[in-house]
């Protein structure tokens, strides 16, 4: 059994999610894929972030669409998970990109949904796209969302636009979400990837998504039993919180 394993916010059981030096650990254990979430501050500028509100990840209070680049500066985003990584920042999406040319690793890049309307969806698609240009051509790329119009919006702008490293689209689905309709949902989005979520998932439906000609990668996968499992009924791919355990075990080590 082989599949790529994803490493869930970076290594973030072993360093603060979303951040640097949670995709810098990926390297020493061999893990050549990082999922992250990104999202815009209030001037614009995208980072690394999974909730729009700071005060889990960080040792701020509110809203990032309140922040400006400049305040990232002055933002703690590792001293929650541990005092050895205090100082970390919440990671530009540029710096991500310089990251992955650097270590040559791969990024499963989740587009989190705004809330303030079709322009910013708009902007956060555009950006992300723009920002993605400076990645050397080998380098690969999944732009993922629960929001499937933002991964239209990316189909759209990709079309006859010529991108330097290869990027495909992927369409994310709850439990809940994923209806008898999934595969009218994700041609329609333009994507080629499911990205269902693990809870309840069946082999059936794992082989009916291959069958069709789709990748799968499951989200979120801890525990390496479970992992090797749905490798064996075909995913493609496993999204973890423990990639250090699962890169080493039968689950794969394939990119
Ligand atoms: O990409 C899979 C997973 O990250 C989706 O859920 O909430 O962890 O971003 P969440
Ligand atoms: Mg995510």
């Amino acid at each position: 059994m082989t599949g790529r394993i994803i490493a869930h916010r970076g290594m973030s059981r072993l360093a603060p999610e979303n951040t640097l030096a949670a995709f810098r650990m990926m390297a020493e254990h061999g893990v050549q894929w990082l999922e992250c979430d990104v999202d815009l501050l209030g001037d614009g500028t995208a980072v690394l972030l999974h909730d729009t509100q700071l005060d889990r990840t960080t040792d701020r209070s509110g809203t990032i669409a309140d922040l400006t680049r400049s305040d990232l500066e002055h933002i703690d985003a590792g001293s929650w998970f541990s005092p050895a990584f205090a100082g970390e920042r919440i990671p530009t999406l540029d710096q991500l990109i310089d990251l992955l040319n650097a270590l040559e690793l791969n990024a499963n890049i989740e587009l989190k949904s705004p809330v303030g309307g079709a322009a910013a969806g708009r902007a956060l698609v555009d950006t992300v796209l723009k920002a993605l240009d400076r990645l050397d051509p080998d380098r690969r790329i999944i732009l993922s969302s629960f929001n499937h119009l933002l991964i239209r919006r990316a189909a759209d702008q990709l079309q006859g636009a010529p991108t330097g490293a290869s990027i495909e689209l992927a369409c994310l689905f709850t439990r809940e979400s994923l209806r008898e309709d999934w595969r009218t949902v994700i041609e329609m989005a333009g994507a080629g990837i499911v990205h269902p979520q693990d809870r309840g998932l069946t082999r059936a439906e794992v082989e009916t998504m291959r069958a069709a000609g789709f990748d799968v990668n499951v989200w979120t996968v801890n525990d390496p039993a479970r992992a090797n499992q749905l490798l064996n009924w075909g995913a493609t791919g496993i999204c973890t919180d423990v990639a250090h355990l699962l890169i080493r075990g039968s689950a794969g080590r394939r990119s």
